[in-house]
């Protein structure tokens, strides 16, 4: 259902468990790419060359360019006011969680603690072969190597065909089997197993909310939708009422 952002607020308000989950509509306004839809990555790139472990073993050069693009772009890209906005609602909320597809890390630049990230994060590397994981924001060498062992190493991402970290789906299925209300903001909802989580919400009794520019295949089964740039409505979200006195 079509809901007012005053009936999402009081909801809000009233929550003591609050989950959230993104996807990359939230860091869009940032200057993000998005990965559907007309301007997304996808929709001209094939996910299939460049984001499986597949790819990496066939053409690591082409799949390391891709990512070293990217950070080179998001290093430019600041916190927009719906990750602000997140970071206010965690500060102000009992028990929060904020789970993300995103790789972006623009969430923890925000403010927000408690991050929950399914897909990885495109700035630490990691070894496939031994323990070293590291963590830098520069755009890294062609084909990078293990200091430790010498193997090539890859960005701790979780590829199209691989495991996510247990642990944190884990804790991702608990907190949304836990929750008073789920947020899902800016995620069309596609890609498993995040997209399950606000089924999982839904059938232990959270209320559901959803905030995207446009219907998703998930609206029919949620209680409220918001439609609307996720800067614009979460802030909103978040406004004191002014005192008269
Ligand atoms: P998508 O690109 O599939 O969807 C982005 C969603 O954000 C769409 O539903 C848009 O309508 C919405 N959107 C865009 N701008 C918005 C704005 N300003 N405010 C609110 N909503 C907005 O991205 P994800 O659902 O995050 O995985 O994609 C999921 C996963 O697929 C990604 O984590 C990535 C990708 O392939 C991997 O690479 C493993």
């Amino acid at each position: 259902m079509i809901a007012s952002i005053e009936t999402v607020k009081a909801l809000v308000d009233g929550a003591e468990r609050i989950v959230v989950l993104t996807g990359a509509g939230v860091s869009a306004e940032s200057g993000v790419p998005t990965f559907r839809g007309a301007d997304g990555l996808w929709n001209g790139l094939r996910a299939e060359d460049l984001a499986h472990p597949e790819a990496f073993a066939r053409d690591p050069q082409k799949v390391w360019d891709f990512y070293n693009w990217r950070r080179d772009m998001l290093r430019q890209c600041r916190p927009n006011p719906a990750h602000e906005a997140l970071a206010a609602m965690e500060a102000a909320t009992p028990s929060f969680n904020l789970i993300t597809q995103n790789v972006d890390g623009l969430h923890q630049q925000a403010g927000s603690e408690s991050v929950l990230e399914l897909h990885g994060n495109i700035w630490r590397v990691r070894c496939p072969q031994c323990t070293f994981k590291t963590e830098d924001h520069d755009v890294l060498p062609p084909l990078p190597k293990c200091p430790g062992c010498n193997a090539l190493l890859r960005p701790d991402v979780v590829w199209f065909g691989e495991q996510l970290e247990p642990g944190t789906l884990h804790s991702s299925v608990e907190a949304a089997a836990n929750a008073d209300i789920l947020l899902v903001i800016g995620t069309s909802g596609l890609v498993q197993p995040a997209a399950s989580l606000a089924d999982l919400a839904n059938r232990h009794g959270a209320v559901t909310v959803e905030v995207n520019l446009e219907p998703t295949p998930n609206t029919g089964f949620m209680d409220f939708a918001l439609h609307g740039k996720a800067g614009e409505i979460l802030p909103r979200l978040m406004l004191q009422p002014l005192l008269i006195g």
